[in-house]
């Protein structure tokens, strides 16, 4: 490994060179600087890993020293060298983010043994802020699992838009995590201390849609006894998440555009124009082009609203994810209901990840959260799966047999096929067809003898 550099920060010459050596005997890297001027050039320059600054120097303290080098590279630990009578403000520096501080005349083993525990720190924290980072923005995304190459792609792509103010559009089949996704563009831009207000569009009927989007002014209405804020006014400086935004009627569809395009509307009854400044993320589990082309949804404002869009695959072309998510899942159950599932067997998470989850996530979590309330068991094992779940891939054998086959014809052909399962075994066969032994050797003499089983 390179040798850490230790800038020292030392007006008085023999006290600076004298530390250096006894540094440079330690191992380090040392540059020498007799003033913070000086110190901070040096600091721009080379990758610094820790500094020394005496306190008391004429023309910039230390004090100045440190606040400039933790402004530029906050892990850089500070350590300050306070002089009989400056320990106030060696204490100030303490709160300032020093690391720690010496008294002069400095002892040769206190300054090692800081500088040992400085490096040692900083150390740790880089490699925390690493781990950390490379687990969370890579793979989890906070709260979102996924580390098949088609989420990472959907991370990046967020990671890449978040900032911006531009459109958003999530499309996926319900329950792949549209919403989820939204939240996570919403806290990763600069709106992120404002709310993101979501209206769900299905749920609207078409009379009071307009009301909740824009608002209304007392008296617009029967009822309308108060006037209201609509959600595009509490949206205000955050994000409007329009889910379901298919659903949207006509007649609402060109007043939003008319918002999305000039940031102006006026509430239901009023005729005050208003002003909002808004971030759009728009939801939809159809695919709104077909809907443009079959004259349900409005072109100019399925362009105005798919700026950006984000395509969330269905969990079945992301198997790879399953396993995680499976696990994710048993993790944020056992810490919501107080439980100590331990795990799945494989057979189970082999299931698991053959089954096709026509409900995407959702039905996943929700099928987990049943066995773990329901069964709460020591580790999940195929008997506590659903039965659909269970018994997928088992495809059922079938005997195609034409209309018109007599009945005959068929009980001879039924006979034989499952004969032919149970490789000959006329046991089995009479117990899958409820009948007795007897009666399938009576009835493979009538068909023709043993030849039937051939
Ligand atoms: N990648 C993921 N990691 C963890 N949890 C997820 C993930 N995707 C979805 N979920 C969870 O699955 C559930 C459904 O997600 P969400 O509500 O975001 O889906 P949706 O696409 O909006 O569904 P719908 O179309 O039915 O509204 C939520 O509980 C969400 O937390
Ligand atoms: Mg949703």
């Amino acid at each position: 490994m390179d040798k850490k550099l230790i800038l020292i920060v030392e007006d008085d010459a023999r006290v600076g060179e004298s530390l250096r050596l006894l540094l440079k005997k330690k191992g380090y890297a040392t540059l020498l600087a007799n003033g913070g001027k000086e110190a901070l050039q040096h600091f721009r320059q080379k990758p610094v890993d820790l500094v020394i600054t005496d306190l008391v120097m004429p023309k910039m303290d230390g004090i100045e020293v440190l606040e400039a080098i933790k402004g530029a590279k906050p892990e850089t630990e500070v350590i300050v060298i306070s002089a009989q009578g400056t320990i106030e403000k060696a204490v100030q520096a303490m709160k300032l983010g020093a690391f720690d501080f010496i008294e002069k005349p400095i002892n040769p083993r206190a300054i090692s043994w800081l500088v040992e525990r400085a490096l040692e720190k900083q150390t740790l924290v880089l490699q925390n802020r690493d781990l950390r980072s490379r687990l969370e923005e890579k793979f989890h995304f906070k709260n979102i699992i996924g580390r098949s190459k088609e989420m990472i792609k959907v991370f990046e792509l967020i990671r890449h838009i978040a900032p911006y103010d531009s459109s958003v559009l999530i499309v996926g089949e319900s329950g792949t995590g549209k919403e989820l996704i939204a939240n996570a563009i919403h806290y990763h831009s600069p709106r992120a201390t404002m709310p993101i207000i979501k209206v769900s569009c299905a749920s609207l009927s078409e009379g009071i849609i307009e009301s909740e989007l824009f608002g209304h002014e007392k008296g617009a209405f029967t009822g309308a006894i108060l006037s209201r804020k609509g959600r595009f006014e509490l949206a205000h400086n955050g994000t409007l998440f329009l889910d379901e935004v298919e659903d949207i009627p006509p007649a609402t569809q060109i007043k939003l555009l008319r918002v999305l395009q000039e940031g102006e509307f006026e509430r239901a009854g009023g005729n005050k124009t208003l002003r909002v400044n808004i971030r759009i993320i728009a939801a939809s589990n159809r695919d709104l082009q077909e809907e443009v082309k079959r004259g349900l949804f409005r072109e100019d404002l399925f362009y105005r609203l798919n700026v950006v869009t984000i395509k969330l695959p269905p969990l079945r072309e992301r198997r790879d994810d399953i396993p995680f998510l499976v696990n994710f899942f048993i993790d944020k159950y056992n810490r919501k209901y107080s439980l100590k599932v331990k795990g799945i067997s494989q057979r189970a998470m082999n299931l698991f990840t053959d089954y096709e989850w026509s409900g995407n996530v959702r039905e996943l979590e929700n099928t987990l959260e049943s066995i773990l309330v329901v069964n709460n068991p020591h580790v999940i094992d195929i008997a506590h799966l659903p039965p659909e779940i269970r018994d997928f891939g088992e495809k059922p054998e079938v005997i195609p047999i034409r209309i018109g086959t007599s009945l005959e014809d068929v009980e001879r052909e039924v006979l034989m096929q499952t004969l032919k399962a149970t490789k000959g075994n006329k046991r089995k066969a009479a117990q899958l067809l409820g009948i007795n032994v007897r009666t399938i050797h009576r009835k493979i003499e009538e068909f023709g003898g043993d030849d039937v089983t051939s």
